[in-house]
């Protein structure tokens, strides 16, 4: 049975594009045959920290949404990254046998760069702890969105590197991109990819008169409804396409294409965007409401999951330290 894991960096509310590219897809692949680890990296987010109060809002937030979201965990482990300090141990193991250049060579780490981010030896290091976490577990697959993939292929190189010097001790684990959001960057208000950094984001959990005002900053030209469209290079119709069945979203683009007196304005296609994602999310928010009243219940799985993942990564460690020659 394979394992199966990922995780989810607590460094900003959780929005509709960290929903479609990674949570909602951890929630389904729970079902599949395996065995399931997702966890809440706090030692990464520590690399864009602004304080203790808001990084321990921020894991809650983490915690509460997956599990309202649907994680089971009876089907999947649910754990706080840095409740395995040995990953930290592992990332030590791993930093001494990969080359600056290869850290050098990450898109992530070089963008950040170019946005004039003064980098800390640790978000130099990122990728090191992520292979450090993937490996920990003997991970076979990487559920994760496009701009992680790169990650996950430093974590076979590292992977490799340490098993030729010291023998096999790491698994070889592969990225697993889904195949629908491989392409589907979530639109953010403002048409470009939906990003905390960009803040044009929709919270996964908004609703009512804070939803609709968000929803309402989406972007749209001048041009009147009856004026045909190319539906698809509509952003309130990008985002539509994720709530509505297939045929519903082919139903509301005949009507744009068309243009004339049936075709809808961009009013009508935000109000059935509303609509849609507090249908979408109306069971979940529920239980997050129900959660938030019961925080030692979430406590109780983030430690018995801890405990799971603790000693699988322990023993990773303990054949590692061998490999090596630390024990
Ligand atoms: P942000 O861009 O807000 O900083 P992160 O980089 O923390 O988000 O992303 C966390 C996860 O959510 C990643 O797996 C990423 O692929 C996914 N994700 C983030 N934004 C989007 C988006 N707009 N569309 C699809 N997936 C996204
Ligand atoms: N870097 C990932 C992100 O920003 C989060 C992460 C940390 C992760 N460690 C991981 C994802 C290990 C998959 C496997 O989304």
């Amino acid at each position: 049975m394979p394992t199966i894991l990922s995780g989810v960096q607590p460094s900003g509310q959780l929005h509709l594009g960290n929903y479609f590219g990674a949570l909602a897809q951890h929630v389904a692949l729970q079902h599949e045959p395996g065995e399931h680890f997702y966890f809440i990296a706090d030692y990464h987010a520590l690399t864009t920290s602004k304080g203790a109060a808001e990084l321990r809002e921020r894991v809650r937030d983490v915690a509460l949404s997956y599990l309202a979201l649907g994680l089971d965990p009876a089907k999947a482990v649910l754990f706080r990254q840095s409740d395995v300090p040995e990953v930290t141990e592992l990332a030590w193991l791993l930093a001494c046998v990969t080359g600056m250049g290869l850290l050098e060579r990450a898109h992530s780490y070089k963008d950040k760069l170019a946005h004039g981010i003064r980098p800390s030896v640790g978000l130099f290091t990122y990728p090191l702890l992520m292979a450090a976490d993937i490996l920990a577990y003997d991970s076979d697959q990487v559920p994760v969105g496009k701009d992680q993939v790169q990650h996950v292929e430093m974590a076979q190189d590292m992977a490799g590197y340490f098993n030729g010097a010291y023998g096999e001790v790491f698994k070889r684990p592969e990225a697993r991109l889904p195949a629908a959001a491989a392409e589907a960057k979530v639109p953010g208000l403002d048409g470009e990819k939906m990003s905390k950094s960009y803040g044009n984001t929709i919270w996964i959990f908004e609703s009512g008169k804070a939803l609709k005002k968000r929803i309402g900053a989406i972007v749209t030209d001048s041009r009147p409804p009856e004026e045909p469209k190319d539906p698809e290079g509509l952003v309130p119709c990008q985002l539509l396409k994720l709530f509505l069945s297939a045929e519903e979203y082919a139903q509301w683009c005949e009507r744009i294409r068309a243009g004339g007196p049936g075709a809808p304005g961009y009013g009508h296609l935000k109000l059935r965007l509303q609509e849609a994602i507090e249908q979408h999310f109306a069971a979940a928010r529920a239980e997050r409401e129900r959660l938030v009243q019961h925080p030692e219940q979430v406590e109780r799985v983030l430690r018995d999951g801890a405990a799971v993942a603790r000693a699988r990564a322990r023993a990773t460690r303990d054949r590692a330290l061998q490999a090596c020659g630390l024990r």
